[in-house]
């Protein structure tokens, strides 16, 4: 009995307990708790914009337009870069329409100074990157919010006072404006987002590593920052003539990349920014036996201390290779793609990567054997694809759901707005003759700001 008398005590004192967890359940929801967003993330440097930047002694506003008054040339270059659309990008604004997108954390990266962000968050509710805390923000610049990635970015900071300065690399210059001269602060800062490396969860995944790539092609190529390329040396004034300052050695601010501009115009600025492709079609050794070639290809990156393609993971690379006959009908084509290959459900995981390395070679042997000298020709071309059929007709597909009319249209029509890939190479081979005619850059961006889709 004593033993059946302490079981149903037990048991009455387990079914109370049951119903005052059930009722906790039920009537008190655990509190949301807002945790600051620097201790989910541990302080990343895309977890934050930068803080809200004061007007600059001398010039005002830190607007990028502001910097153009004197500074016109370097503004002008900027204005065509990838960076000054960031936030006008198509690709991006569907991506961001999408109700399951993070918008305050994308912002973060392509709208980077508080100053252009309407809200602020500081706080993620339970910690959660998809609940986050917005506050509204009293010190929002419209005009400011439309520069994406504006000269501030890289160069306005904050000093103990809290007043705003210029960053600079230079040094021997007078500015109206306060500066200090950090070089190498000024020039990594690009890895701050292009070394992005964070899983959020099984879908969210940043996976840029340019930075550990160039890090990893070693002294073959010496040490380079990004801008050793990207921002191409040049001897001009600083700002414009009427200020009487000297020639001095400056730096190209086009920040050109695989030869995809973001609007079809931007084409006609990719060679005068400094465009050139990273990628060398070494000789194409082929052997005859009688009447049969044999041809082999090899490609090289030459000229990119990083992987390429490098960055966002849907980048692909291209190479096509055709046989022609006399009247320039297509007998064979090999096409041989080389990129990441991505898995994203239920997970998001690399599954291949078939980039090349900086300095790499890889070689495809025989591609065509048997190949008739009367065949005429053999075409050999690259292809730099940023966006693909099958994501631009999601794209379509998705765009009711932009709210602003403009773009909506415009993503309807994508493949008219918006380049999709570019030729980055073009060479032709006379069978007959073993004579070679090589596209020059020229020829290459007119065929292809003519494409449309892929
Ligand atoms: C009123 C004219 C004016 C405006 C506006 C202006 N600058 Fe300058 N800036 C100058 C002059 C002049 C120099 C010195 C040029 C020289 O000596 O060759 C200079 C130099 C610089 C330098 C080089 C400093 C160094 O030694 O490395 C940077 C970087 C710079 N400005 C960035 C900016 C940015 C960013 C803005 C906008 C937030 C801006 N400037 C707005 C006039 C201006
Ligand atoms: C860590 C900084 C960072 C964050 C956060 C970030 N981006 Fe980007 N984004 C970049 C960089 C850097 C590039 C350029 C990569 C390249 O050109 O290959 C880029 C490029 C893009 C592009 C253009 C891709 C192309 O091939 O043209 C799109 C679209 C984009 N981002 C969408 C997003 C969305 C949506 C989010 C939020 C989920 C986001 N980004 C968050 C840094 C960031
Ligand atoms: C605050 C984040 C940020 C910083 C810092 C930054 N970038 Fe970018 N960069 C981006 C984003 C975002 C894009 C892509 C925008 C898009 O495609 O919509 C981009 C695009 C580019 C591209 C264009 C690639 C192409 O093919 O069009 C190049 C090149 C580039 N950045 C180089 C640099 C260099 C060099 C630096 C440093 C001097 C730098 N970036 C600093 C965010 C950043
Ligand atoms: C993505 C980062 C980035 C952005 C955006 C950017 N710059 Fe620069 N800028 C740099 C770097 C890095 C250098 C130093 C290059 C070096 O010395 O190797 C530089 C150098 C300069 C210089 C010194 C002279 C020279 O050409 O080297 C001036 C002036 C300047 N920038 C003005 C501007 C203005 C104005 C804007 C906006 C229209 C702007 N920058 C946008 C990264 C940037
Ligand atoms: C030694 C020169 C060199 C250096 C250093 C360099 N790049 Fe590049 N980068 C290139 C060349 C060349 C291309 C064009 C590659 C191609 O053919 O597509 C390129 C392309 C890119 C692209 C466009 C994507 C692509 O694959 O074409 C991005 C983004 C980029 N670079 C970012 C960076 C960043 C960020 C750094 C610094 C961490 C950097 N680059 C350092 C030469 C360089």
């Amino acid at each position: 009995m004593f033993l059946n008398k302490k079981r149903s005590f037990l048991l009455a004192a387990l079914s109370l307990s049951l119903a005052a967890s059930l009722f906790y359940c039920i009537f008190t929801k655990p509190k949301d708790k807002p945790i600051p967003v620097d201790e989910v993330f541990s302080q990343a440097p895309w977890s934050k914009p930068l803080p809200i930047l004061p007007p600059l002694a001398g010039v005002g506003e830190v607007r990028a337009e502001n910097c153009g008054r004197c500074h016109v040339e370097i503004y002008a270059e900027w204005k065509t870069s990838t960076h000054a659309n960031a936030l006008s990008d198509l690709q991006f604004q569907s991506e961001l329409s999408k109700s399951s997108s993070p918008r305050w954390l994308c912002l973060n990266c392509h709208t980077p100074v508080a100053n252009q962000r309407e809200t602020l968050v500081n706080y993620l509710n339970n910690g959660d990157y998809r609940t986050p805390i917005e506050e509204p923000n009293p010190d929002f610049d419209p005009k400011m919010k439309a520069e994406g990635v504006t000269c501030a970015v890289c160069h306005v900071r904050l000093d103990e006072q809290g007043n705003s300065y210029v960053l600079g690399a230079n040094g021997k210059t007078k500015p109206p404006h306060p500066v200090k001269i950090i070089p190498d602060k000024l020039k990594n800062r690009c890895l701050d987002c292009h070394n992005a490396n964070y899983v959020l969860d099984d879908q969210l995944v940043c996976a840029f590593k340019t930075g550990n790539e160039l890090e990893q092609s070693g002294n073959s190529h010496g040490k380079l920052a990004c801008g050793s390329c990207h921002m191409g040396e040049l001897q001009r004034k600083l700002v414009k003539p009427e200020l009487n300052t000297p020639i001095r050695t400056s730096h190209k601010h086009s920040f050109i990349g695989g030869g995809v501009p973001k609007k079809f115009e931007l084409y006609e600025k990719q060679i005068l920014g400094g465009y050139r492709t990273g990628l060398k079609i070494n000789p194409i050794q082929w052997k005859q036996k009688g009447n049969d070639l044999e041809y082999s290809v090899s490609l090289t990156n030459e000229k990119a201390a990083h992987n390429i393609p490098t960055g966002d993971p849907e980048r692909f690379i291209l190479l096509k290779i055709s046989v022609l006959d006399s009247k320039g009908k297509s007998l064979a084509t090999k096409v041989i793609k080389f990129g990441q290959e991505w898995e994203w459900y239920p997970k998001a995981r690399l599954v291949a990567d078939t980039r090349i390395l900086p300095g790499e070679t890889k070689v495809w042997k025989d591609l065509f054997v048997g190949i008739k000298k009367d065949q005429s020709k053999i075409v050999f071309e690259i292809y730099h694809t940023r966006l693909k059929e099958s994501n631009a007709e999601h794209m379509r597909k998705n765009s009711e759901n932009v709210s602003s009319d403009d773009l909506r249209k415009k993503i309807s029509k994508i493949e008219n707005h918006y380049p999709f890939s570019s030729i980055v190479h073009k060479e032709d081979i006379d069978l007959n003759s073993g004579k070679s005619r090589v596209y020059s850059p020229e020829e290459l961006f007119r065929i292809s700001k003519n494409r449309r889709g892929e």
